[in-house]
């Protein structure tokens, strides 16, 4: 039986694979470490203990906890690691950083340098350290011409706190195979959408809000550009990179789609019903990247990967899930995020 240890499994991509892997995979154990930050919810893994019983385990924990992860190592010698821990959000990451810094960067190391002391050498071989990053790392794109996309050789270049922890993470896993040969994959995917996701970001914002006929905040003249994937479509690119990935190898996951923000604002209200008057247009994001695009010809070409769904489809579907779901989001938006928000749009 495969073990895999997995990180933030409680949050809205890992809690995605979990389902998504044991639907998929018969022969596997999921260990799931994870800090239930704000962000972290176990709802989100509802039925998980029950259906898979003796082939899971959650561990309430912090990766940063240098103890309790070489425990984690030493009771269960997972064949791989999939690191989804992260502070996840570029908004909280200008209010303040210092927790991205501890999480992203320290608590990524810290996975990294006790999974290199408890996997013998001669096992490497077998192993799989993947790093879950994003395409942020390489920074903005220019609007205009669309030709051109972030590829695997694109320099890093971060603009926000958050992005730039993950590109230091991501630098200090890729030193681990340019130095020691260290079993590591890292993946960088666009912007993802689906249930379970934290109404922070922009889509379950919105579409919480607009249930709510709450006003809809939408940064600058609202022309950024972001490429979305669903959530599921990340999670089977993921499951082609740990099975089939070459090690030491970054691979961009992308679904070649290019959508501007007010432009998904809209599609949301129309879906809806609700009038397009809640559209606000806010202050600007402080170093707002404008447009991010993702080349996905490496994992197409290398692992045969491309995406199964449209946006079309699933972007009803992730608001027919938040329509179904009103006990979740109550859940969720109640206590901390509603100190968050009032910090945060308190001009609106
Ligand atoms: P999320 O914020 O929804 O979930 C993060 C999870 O990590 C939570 O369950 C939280 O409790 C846990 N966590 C945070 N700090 C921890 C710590 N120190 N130790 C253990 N657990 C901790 O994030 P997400 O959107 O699911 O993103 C998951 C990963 O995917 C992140 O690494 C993120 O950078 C990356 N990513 C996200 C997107 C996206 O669109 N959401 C796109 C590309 C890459
Ligand atoms: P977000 O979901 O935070 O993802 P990321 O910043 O990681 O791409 O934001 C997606 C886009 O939506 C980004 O260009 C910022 C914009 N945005 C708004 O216009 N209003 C909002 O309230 C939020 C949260 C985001």
């Amino acid at each position: 039986m495969k073990k895999i240890l997995i990180t933030g499994g409680a949050g809205f991509i890992g809690s995605n694979f979990i389902h998504y892997i044991f639907e998929k995979e018969k022969d596997i154990f999921i260990i799931n470490l994870d800090k239930l930050t704000y962000a972290g919810n176990l709802e989100n893994l509802k039925g998980i203990e029950q259906n898979y019983s003796g082939k899971y385990k959650f561990i309430h924990g912090d990766i940063y906890n240098k103890e309790l992860v070489e425990y984690i190592f030493a009771e269960y010698n997972s064949d791989a690691v999939i690191n989804f821990a992260a502070e996840s959000h570029v908004d909280r990451s200008i209010l303040d950083s210092n927790i991205f810094i501890e999480t992203n960067v320290l608590g990524s190391a810290t996975l990294l340098n006790v999974a290199k002391k408890f996997w013998k050498e001669e096992d490497w071989e077998k192993k799989r350290f993947l790093q879950i990053s994003t395409d942020e790392v390489y920074g903005t794109l220019p609007e205009n011409d669309k030709s051109i996309k972030f590829t695997e050789e694109t320099p890093l270049k971060p603009h926000s706190p958050y992005s730039a922890s993950k590109a230091s993470a991501d630098c200090i896993v890729q030193s681990f195979y340019d130095t020691y040969e260290f079993p590591t994959l890292i993946t960088r995917c666009s912007n993802n959408y689906g249930p379970y996701q934290f109404p922070e970001k922009l889509i379950p914002l919105i579409i919480n809000n607009a249930l709510n006929d709450k006003k809809l905040p939408v940064y600058g003249d609202g022309k950024n550009i972001r490429d979305w994937l669903y959530v599921e479509d990340h999670c089977n690119a993921i499951w082609a990179v740990l099975q089939k990935g070459k090690i030491g190898e970054v691979y961009n996951i992308g679904g070649n789609n290019e959508i501007q923000n007010i432009e998904i604002v809209k599609r949301i209200l129309d879906y809806l019903g609700e009038p397009h008057s809640l559209i606000t247009y806010v202050k600007d994001r402080l170093g707002h990247d404008r447009r991010y695009a993702i080349d996905a010809t490496k994992i197409k070409n290398e692992l045969g990967w491309k995406p199964k769904f449209t946006f079309e489809e699933k972007i009803k579907d992730t608001i027919d899930w938040y329509l179904k779901n009103p006990k979740w989001i109550n859940n969720v938006i109640s206590g901390e995020y509603q100190r968050y928000y009032e910090k945060m749009y308190k001009n609106i």
